[in-house]
């Protein structure tokens, strides 16, 4: 009896032994059950990211192939059916569509006609039959504009590197350095732009550029100042214009810091407007060929202050050697000035312009008989020689003297002074002054008495004439014309 109710005891021990055991390993199994789904959560998830990014690269590239093919198949149309224009009649020649006459830019063919529309043509930016060969640009006929095709129009994916510049493209266009040069030449504005589509691809890390272009000189120019928040996590994109012509065109594009993100460049053509301006006339070979000359010759353009000759060879181009030869100065005045002038009498005042008489020749009417002044007509170079005769009456050995001055704006610019000693009665002597001088328009010039021994001494004449005043523009500032 004893016994009996211990066993139940002992199987109830026992199934509570049994229970709580197992109780306890199906905990343990339930937690590492737990424990394993969440690892296979957690890597789902993080797989689910992955292929999110993939799917998004993915879904860029399919984006990028589909604008290639139809790239592709617009060009095989193309191919098919010509709709390269050029401006007059074209000729089939070695299965090649070619022009009898070529234009140098879109704004020129445009200009000539007004209601060609806008399509592909053919131009020569270096000039037709010199040079290097026409090349096929866009033409946008509603504004003139000249659009260079290059190989690198599409968006193009970076790919995923971290280091500065790690991904390098270089870019190449349909057309020569030297078409691109002319036509850039000729053309008032150019621009190309650069979008970056990015995300989490910083352009620059810690104040180093890790992104940056190639001008066509090839030096470096980052894109810091324009091309910003690619540093975000949200897909964005963000682009500039390059305005400046002596950086375009882009020749290379540098891009890196894409390892825990993308990025994607898309590079816009060269697109040239407009007709280059000349602030001034022409002063050079190459401003004359902007303004449209190609004809090799002499020509005469304006130097900073004369016309000069130069010899201009339009078969090469402006930074080219032996593209202008200088000639040399041309002697060209807008009016001739020169003036010969006399006295026929007896003159002694001091500090009074000397007048004359009588002009042989005065051209231009720069010289005044009656005050006595010469007034430039123009800015230059004037040249100028006055001789007269001094009377002096008899002296010891201290002397006689008399000095005339010769006078630019009041002020004295030279002295011709005569002195003797010992004279006798009416003694004459010579007295000379010459100057070369640079004047302004408006600027005088005339001749004083400054200083004499005694009230006796004078700057003798008569009808014989002995007083001579002569000067003539050597060579005009036509610069300030
Ligand atoms: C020509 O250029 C203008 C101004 O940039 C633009 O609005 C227009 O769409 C262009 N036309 C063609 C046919 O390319
Ligand atoms: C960008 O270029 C300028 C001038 O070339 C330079 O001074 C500057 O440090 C550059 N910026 C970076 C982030 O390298
Ligand atoms: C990518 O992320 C790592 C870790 O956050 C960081 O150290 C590294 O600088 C990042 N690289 C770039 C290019 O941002
Ligand atoms: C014209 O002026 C420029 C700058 O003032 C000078 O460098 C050049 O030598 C001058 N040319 C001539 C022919 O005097």
């Amino acid at each position: 009896m004893i016994n009996f109710p211990i066993i139940p005891l002992c199987f109830l021990v026992l199934v509570q032994c049994t229970s709580s055991t197992a109780g306890l390993f199906l905990e343990e199994k339930i937690s590492r059950l737990e424990k394993n789904y969440m690892k296979i959560k957690e890597d789902l998830e993080s797989k689910i990211v992955t292929l999110e990014t993939k799917v998004i690269r993915l879904e860029e590239k399919v984006e990028q192939q589909q604008v290639l093919i139809s790239d592709l198949i617009r060009s095989v149309k193309d191919q098919q059916h010509p709709s390269t224009k050029s401006l007059s009649v074209k000729v089939y020649v070695n299965q090649e569509w070619k022009a009898n006459a070529i234009l140098r830019s879109c704004r020129e063919i445009h200009e000539s006609d007004s209601l060609l529309d806008s399509g592909n043509y053919w131009i020569d930016p270096d000039g037709q039959g010199i040079g290097d060969d026409a090349i096929n640009v866009y033409c946008n006929m509603t504004i003139g504009s000249t659009s260079l095709p290059h190989d690198s129009e599409t968006k193009m994916d970076v790919g995923q590197c971290s280091e500065p510049g790690c991904y390098s493209r270089k870019i190449n266009y349909y057309a020569s350095d030297r078409q691109i040069s002319a036509l850039m030449e000729l053309s008032h504005e150019c621009s190309q732009s650069i979008r970056y589509d990015c995300q989490n691809a910083p352009l620059t890390l810690d104040g180093v550029a890790i992104a940056w272009w190639n001008d066509v000189n090839g030096h470096k120019r980052n894109f810091s100042t324009w091309l910003t928040h690619c540093d975000s996590d949200l897909h964005t994109h963000t682009h500039g214009i390059i305005h400046t012509k002596s950086e375009l065109p882009v020749k290379r594009l540098n891009f890196g810091g894409t390892s825990n993100g993308s990025g994607q460049h898309t590079l816009g053509r060269l697109e040239c407007t407009g007709k280059a301006k000349l602030k001034q006339m022409p002063g050079s070979c190459e401003d004359l060929f902007r303004l449209g000359h190609n004809l090799d010759g002499l020509y005469s353009v304006m130097g900073n202050t004369t016309v000069e000759s130069v010899y201009c060879d339009f078969s090469k181009l402006p930074n080219e050697q032996g593209f202008q030869k200088w000639i040399g100065f041309n002697d060209i005045k807008s009016s001739p000035v020169y003036f010969y002038v006399q006295r026929n009498s007896v003159f002694t005042r001091l500090s009074t312009p000397i007048p004359f008489s009588r002009a042989l020749v005065n051209i231009g009417n720069a010289m005044n008989l009656t005050s006595g002044r010469f007034t430039a007509p123009r800015s230059g170079i004037y040249y100028f020689s006055f001789t007269g005769l001094a009377d002096f009456p008899s002296s010891s050995s201290i002397g006689v003297y008399l000095k005339v001055d010769l006078y630019l704006n009041g002020r004295p610019i030279g002295s011709g002074r005569v002195e003797e000693a010992n004279t006798v009665s009416q003694q004459w002597s010579p007295l000379i002054v010459q100057s070369t001088l640079n004047m302004k328009m408006g600027d005088r010039v005339w001749l004083q008495i400054v200083d004499k021994s005694s009230e006796e001494v004078t700057l003798f004449d008569n009808a014989e004439r002995y007083t001579h005043f002569t000067g003539w523009m050597l060579q005009e500032d036509i610069g300030s014309l």
